[in-house]
Formats: structure tokens, sequence, C-alpha cells
């Protein structure tokens, strides 16, 4: 599916992402996966639902989910290029990803984020109600 915003397009069709954008990012300017191969890239790409944000045919943004398609979805490696910023251009990302057809009827939707919580509270994800229900096995280092 395609979605039009002003001069940018969106689409769901894993077959258009750049790889090589999207590690170029994630590599070097993400504070989440700095160091991350190609191959890590690719693999995990290749088993998650993603939104690509193009402008004149070049990908400018990523929204990538993992998710069971039924019950769970969690967001990951949501950008937007430097000169693209500021446009609303993740806010409408993030409207057709909670909107889309492929992935309704959630028991749950969760994120990490150090400073982003305003984009997704648009969406409306809120602070765990209860954090200490949740878990998680950390590896920081894992790409060095
Ligand atoms: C965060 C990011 C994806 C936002 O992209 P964008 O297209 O510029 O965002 P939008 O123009 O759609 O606006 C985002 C909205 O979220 C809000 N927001 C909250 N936290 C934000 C943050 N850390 N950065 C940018 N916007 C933020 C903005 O104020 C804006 O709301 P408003 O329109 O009511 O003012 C982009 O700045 C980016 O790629 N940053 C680097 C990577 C990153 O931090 N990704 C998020 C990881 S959780």
């Amino acid at each position: 599916m395609e979605r039009v915003f002003g001069d940018y397009h969106l689409s769901d069709d894993r077959g258009r992402l750049d790889l090589r954008v999207i590690h170029d990012f994630l590599a070097r300017q993400s504070y989440w996966a700095a160091g991350i191969s190609p191959e890590v890239v690719d693999k995990c790409v290749r088993h998650s639902f993603c939104i690509g944000a193009f402008h004149d045919g070049q990908q400018v943004g990523l929204v990538r989910v993992v998710t069971d398609y039924a019950t769970f979805g969690h967001v990951m490696d949501v950008f937007v290029l430097p000169p693209h910023r500021g446009r609303g251009l993740a806010k409408q990302m993030m409207e057709w990803m909670i909107g889309h057809p492929d992935l309704q009827g959630f028991r749950l939707w969760t994120l990490g984020t150090q400073d982003a919580h305003g984009l997704y509270a648009g969406v409306g994800f809120t602070a765990p109600a209860h954090p200490e229900y949740l878990m998680e096995r950390r590896r920081p280092d894992v790409y060095r």
C-alpha cells in the first residue's frame, strides 16, 4: 500500500526499502543501534513490518514494527533524515502505522524512547501502567 503526504510517498512495500540508507542511519547516526552490520539490518527488515518514507524516489524515513500481525507490535528504528525533519513526516508514519489494516486488534503495542515521547503520545502511547510487570534482557555492546 502507498500513501501520499505532500511531496512525500509512504510505502509498506519492504521491496522498496533502501537498505544502504537504513544501515547508514542506524549504524552511524542512531543512539540505539550504533555499529549494527548491514547483514543484521537486512535480516531484521525482512522479518518486520516496515513503512518507508520517500522523497523524489529516495528513502528519507523509516518505521519498523516487530509483530505477529495478530496480538502484539513493538515499534523500532523510527527515523527521518535531518533535511526532512519538522514537516510532520514522523507523525504521518505513526498515524498510518497505528491505523494500518495489517496491524489491528493488538493486545499490546510497546516501544522504547529516550526523548521522543510526544511523538508516540500522539497515537495513544503512554508510560507503562505497571512498569514492575516489565522485564528486559539488554546487551548494549552487542554490535561492538
Ligand atoms: C524523532 C524524529 C523521527 C521526528 O521526525 P519528524 O518528521 O521531524 O517529526 P514530526 O515533524 O512528524 O513531528 C514530531 C512531533 O513529535 C514531537 N516530538 C517529541 N519528541 C520529539 C523528538 N525527540 N524529536 C522530534 N520530535 C519530537 C514534535 O514536537 C512534533 O510534535 P508537534 O508537531 O506537536 O510539535 C526525527 O527527529 C529523528 O529521526 N530523530 C533522530 C532519530 C530518533 O531519535 N528517532 C526516534 C527514536 S525513539
